[in-house]
């Protein structure tokens, strides 16, 4: 049984991308919907084991295990939705010197130059995992992190802004193994940077503090 509470999944027109083709995300798509699935039964499963108000001793290794996995599919359902949010048809290479995302950049990297080297270089990492862009939201500052599967390496209270996806499974209809680089080539030409954008809460605060002062 699923409870009221229970994810749902998000659907993305993505159709038409550059160098990732509809088969791929058809593919991936499919994929994404298992981690929601997953997502809703642990927590129904982990929710029956404390229905009668604590975990039995008998209960710890298997109310323990779940609840590990519970961090891989959470994290495996939440990341996906920014990835695939995060791209559009007609998206651009690169951000617009004026946009709040190139600003920040070059405010945490010296350069949006340096920054994207420092992103595609994790990206092409070796291992199974993802690229993430982040911001501290004290401070609006950017950090690229890789990240180990879906839950090892995100940092706690951090705001995603720019995601990427380097398992192969992103990528391998379209390409060989070895060719990580060109789809993160294709990755970088679909990007919805005003997404990038909206997702900086930075920015976000400062746009309504000047818009109170405006006022
Ligand atoms: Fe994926």
């Amino acid at each position: 049984m699923i409870n009221t509470n229970s994810y749902q999944a998000k659907q993305f027109n993505l159709s038409g991308l550059n160098g990732i083709s509809d088969r791929t995300l058809e593919m991936h798509f499919k994929l994404y919907e298992g981690y929601v699935k997953e997502t809703n039964r642990l927590t129904e499963k982990i929710s029956e084991f404390l229905r009668d108000g604590k975990v039995d001793q008998e209960e710890v290794p298997a109310y323990s295990e779940l609840t590990r996995r519970l961090g891989f599919e959470y994290n495996g359902m939440v990341l996906h939705e920014y990835y695939f949010g995060n791209m559009k048809q007609g998206g651009q290479v690169d951000a617009e010197r004026n946009s709040a995302f190139f600003r920040a950049a070059e405010g945490s990297f010296g350069s949006y130059d340096i920054w994207r080297a420092d992103f595609v270089g994790i990206g092409k990492m070796r291992g199974v995992g993802w690229a993430i862009c982040y911001e501290n939201p004290a401070n609006g500052r950017l950090s690229n992190h890789w990240i180990t599967l879906h839950e090892t390496g995100n940092v706690a209270g951090f705001n995603p802004v720019l995601v990427m996806d380097v398992w192969e499974h992103a990528f391998l209809l379209d390409y060989k193994p070895a060719e990580r680089p060109k789809y993160i080539e294709a990755f970088f030409s679909n990007i919805a940077w005003n997404v990038c954008d909206e997702r900086l809460k930075r920015d976000l605060v400062a746009r309504s503090a000047t818009a109170r002062e405006l006022g």
